[in-house]
């Protein structure tokens, strides 16, 4: 499965003048806009497309009281595909559950776009070794990919609240697991990791029952196993290197890809690319959108610019140019680039020139 990256011909374009790639950018909020323009440098360097950009999150909370308008989603689905920085931050927390919030906005547009497959690799690069919490024998070698489901499960359920009481249901189907686990078994070079709660959890016995079939009926000559949410978050730490592909559901997703970030050395260096069947994919970091250190000039923009590289290999098929982004990453980390979050002094400015210096 691969968003298609569909050319769009725009009815004003002189006849037979190239259609040029429309992409539709969200910087969102916090150090969000700070990293989408590095990202467009490293794009602009590479190929040439038309930017669209919108407010979104808390921005559009601001301006027009909800976090996704019904505009920017007609927006979203007219693009080649979307390219988001991050959203949120303290002045729009809040446990009012009438109040709006950042995130209905990428939970609207992850639903409204049907993006039910969340890619998020990780690479634990040689560079970078150094800059892990873990020891580097631990990682090294570490390459693994997360799949997470998306649009489904407890993010998306019926919720329920009194003042005294709350509910989140967590409700999967049949159908929804197929396509997740054919995506896992497509993208396996080695083995899938199934990962669930089949212990506890109705949804997860479903689940498991499901990558079963899919795996014998399809793919029986890649290797599948299951482990439980909670060991797979122990081995993540005591032994990543064992994993290829981690196939799982929504909210265990979320929380085993901010573990596995750690590996590569810092939440500030993993992309992810969210992609349906058909229509655009949405290409964004991993991370958030750091408040703390919004407007110093000194957040990571790698994430963002490697959400490019996703970008252009799954939503524009352009394999070429995001082989060469990667390789400019690395070999910019390899010279010695660090930004703070990986101990170094490197601004967002002087990160997004290494990277350009390398293209
Ligand atoms: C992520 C984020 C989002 C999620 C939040 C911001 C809603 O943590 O993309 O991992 O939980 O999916
Ligand atoms: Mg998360």
């Amino acid at each position: 499965m691969r968003a298609a990256g569909r050319i769009r011909t725009e009815d004003s374009c002189w006849y037979g003048a190239p259609s040029v790639t429309g992409i539709l950018t969200l910087p969102g909020d916090g150090i969000g806009p700070e990293i989408m323009g590095p990202a467009l440098q490293v794009l602009g360097a590479l190929t040439s497309f038309d930017a669209e950009e919108h407010l979104f999150g808390g921005a559009s909370i601001d301006a027009n009281g909800v976090a996704l308008t019904d505009e920017v989603l007609a927006a979203a689905r007219d693009a080649d595909a979307v390219l988001l920085a991050a959203v949120g931050g303290p002045k729009w927390d809040t446990t009012d559950p009438a109040k709006p919030r950042p995130e209905q906005g990428l939970l609207g547009l992850r639903k409204g776009l049907g993006l039910f497959a969340n890619l998020r690799p990780v690479r634990a690069q040689p560079a970078l070794y150094g800059a892990s919490p873990l020891r580097e024998e631990r990682i090294a070698g570490t390459d693994l990919l997360v799949v997470r489901e998306l649009t489904g499960g407890i993010y998306f359920g019926a919720k329920t609240r009194t003042r005294d009481s709350a509910s989140d249901s967590c409700v999967y189907t049949r159908e929804e697991v197929e396509r997740i686990a054919r995506v896992a078994f497509r993208a396996a070079r080695r083995r899938v990791t199934s990962v669930d709660k089949a212990n506890v959890l109705e949804t997860s016995r479903l689940w498991r029952e499901v990558v079963v079939d899919v795996h014998q009926s399809e793919f029986a000559d890649v290797e599948l196993e299951h482990v439980l949410v909670d060991n797979a978050a122990m081995q993540l730490v005591a032994d990543p290197s064992r994993f290829d592909v981690i196939l799982t559901e929504n909210m265990f997703g979320d929380i085993l890809s901010d573990e596995a970030a750690m590996i590569t050395g810092s939440i500030g260096m993993l992309p992810s690319a969210s992609l349906g069947s058909g229509g655009p994919g949405l290409f964004e970091p991993i991370h958030g959108s750091a408040p703390d250190i919004a407007g110093t000039g000194t957040a990571n923009p790698l994430a963002m610019i490697l959400s490019v590289a996703l970008m252009l290999r799954h939503g524009l098929h352009l394999e070429a140019e995001a082989a060469a982004i990667e390789s400019a990453v690395d070999r910019a980390l390899a010279e010695g680039l660090r930004t703070r979050d990986l101990g170094g002094t490197a601004t967002t400015a002087q990160a997004t020139q290494a990277v350009l210096a390398h293209l």
